[in-house]
C-alpha cells in the first residue's frame, strides 16, 4: 500500500527553498513557555504568488519514548494576491513563516510539515533537550 509518508520530502534547507527550518533553543526548562519559529526560504526564497506558494505549515512534538506525534498547532497562509481583479492583483500576502510558544516537560523532537501547493510535502525535525 501506498504511504503519504513516502511522498513528503525533506533536504538540505541551505540548498531547497521548500524545506522548513525550525528555529528555537536546542535546550529549553521543563513546563517553561519558550519560542519556536518556523521558516520556509530561509536561504533560497519561495515564490510567493497566486500560482504558486506555500499554503500551510503544521508543527508536531513527539515526546521521548512516545509512540506518536502531538500536533502543537497548524498554521495556514491564504493571501497569496488573488483578488477581483485576478491573480496577484491583490493588496496583502501572507508570508509563509511563524512564530509560537510552547512548553514541554521532556525532551523530544519538534516536527515541520510544510505544503507549497506546487512542490508538495516538504518536513525537517529539531531535536529538543531538557536543562
Ligand atoms: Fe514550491
Amino acid at each position: 500500500m501506498a504511504k503519504i509518508n513516502d511522498l513528503v520530502k525533506t533536504a538540505d534547507w541551505k540548498l531547497e527553498k521548500h524545506v522548513p527550518v525550525i528555529d528555537c533553543s536546542d535546550t529549553v526548562v521543563s513546563n517553561k513557555i519558550f519560542e519556536v519559529k518556523v521558516a520556509i526560504g530561509k536561504e533560497i526564497a519561495h515564490p510567493n504568488t497566486s500560482e504558486h506558494h506555500i499554503s500551510w505549515i503544521s508543527l508536531y512534538f513527539q515526546p521521548d519514548g512516545e509512540k506518536t506525534a502531538y500536533q502543537v498547532g497548524h498554521y495556514e497562509f491564504t493571501a497569496h494576491g488573488a483578488s477581483v481583479q485576478g491573480p496577484n492583483t491583490s493588496a496583502v500576502y501572507a508570508h509563509h513563516g511563524l512564530s509560537t510558544w510552547i512548553k514541554i516537560n521532556k525532551p523530544g523532537i519538534l516536527f515541520a510539515v510544510s505544503l507549497c501547493n506546487i512542490h508538495g510535502l516538504w518536513q525537517s525535525s529539531k531535536e529538543i533537550s531538557l536543562k
